[in-house]
């Protein structure tokens, strides 16, 4: 066959020019079937060596195989770069930005009351107070007898006390701590007590569950001016320095005096807590000499205290879990 290997070498120069233009492996998989397929060019010659002679069918078979390998070399190599550019296709589609901002998930703060409490509590250790804890299941002499509650007054009335089986109450203030931390131990003490109490109470600025702090300062030579200085500071570190407090006769068994504590908010007058001079009984019920000691304490309400801090116009504001009410602060 005259000019088998020009028309091979034909073959191959198209197939190159064809392979490289394929756009496509579907493409590229039709140019190969156009050569090397059963119908093909290639193939087409190599059928046709069964009529050639002896050594020119040797040679024409051995010049078609080998650009059959070469165009199946060309055919792999263009797939290869096709594959490969798809993939950067696909990867340059789908970039994913490590970069971009992620969501930032919402973040949480303290209660009202937890903030308001810390800054209470933080005054006093400051001052070199210790913090005392008491129970909120109390026995009724922690919570009324020690604190020289005759037994038929009114606190006790079902209608304030929360009474548990057994005899015990729902601590109604946080006073039991005074007889807690003070029964058998030697003055002098200087302590805070932060905590739930419970009354049977509700309206707007009542909730059968609250917190009070209580303040205890006994020593030797404790007096009253000690604990107006005490409150006048404490108030003035809550609300600001030109804070007013005004004290108001009043009656509470575990103290004598005993006052009312008013503080000067927004022009005018609000209740903000009970404080006194300790009862020398309530002494004598933990042990303690009122001969040789004498002492203030105080209390007052925590939500009440960031109730007029922040204005906050009704207590249940403060516990129905609204995060509403809680992000405004
Ligand atoms: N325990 C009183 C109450 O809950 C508040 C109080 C008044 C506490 C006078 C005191 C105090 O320590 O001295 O209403």
């Amino acid at each position: 066959m005259p000019g088998a290997a020009e028309h091979l070498d034909r073959i191959l120069a198209e197939a190159r020019g064809a392979i490289a233009g394929a756009e496509s492996t579907q493409a590229l998989a039709e140019i190969r079937a156009g050569f090397l397929g059963k119908k093909g060019s290639v193939s087409t010659v190599l059928r046709g060596i069964g009529d050639l002679a002896g050594a020119e069918r040797a040679a024409v078979g051995k010049a078609a195989n080998v650009t059959k390998g070469e165009i199946e070399a060309l055919v792999a190599k263009r797939r290869e770069a096709l594959e490969g550019a798809d993939q950067e296709r696909v990867l340059a589609e789908h970039r994913l930005d490590v970069t971009l901002p992620g969501f930032a998930p919402p973040r949480g703060h303290l209660h009202p009351t937890s903030h308001i409490e810390r800054e209470m509590c933080a005054f006093f250790t400051q001052m070199g107070y210790s913090i005392e804890d008491g129970p909120e299941v109390e026995t009724d002499w922690n919570n009324f007898g020690g604190l020289n509650f005759p037994e038929d007054h009114p606190a006790r009335d079902m209608q304030d006390t929360f009474f548990v089986p057994g005899g015990n109450v729902l601590r109604t203030h946080t006073s039991n701590v005074q007889i807690r931390a003070m029964t058998g131990q030697e003055p002098p003490f200087r302590f805070v007590c932060p905590g739930r109490v419970y009354r049977h109470d509700l309206d707007g600025t009542h909730y059968p569950m609250f917190h009070q702090i209580e303040a205890v300062c006994v020593d030797e030579q404790t007096t009253f001016a000690d604990l107006k200085g005490t409150l006048f500071a404490f108030a003035r570190h809550l609300f600001g320095e030109s804070t007013d407090i005004r004290f108001r006769a009043h009656f509470f068994p575990f103290t004598e005096p005993s006052a009312e504590l008013d503080i000067g908010w927004g022009g005018r007058w609000l209740e903000w807590g009970g404080c006194g001079m300790i009862h020398p009984r309530v002494l004598l019920n933990c042990g303690i000499d009122p001969e040789r000691y004498q002492g203030f304490a105080f209390g007052m309400g925590i939500d009440r205290t960031a109730m007029i801090r922040w204005d906050i116009p009704n207590i249940q504001l403060l516990f129905d879990g609204d995060v509403r009410t809680a992000e405004q602060f």
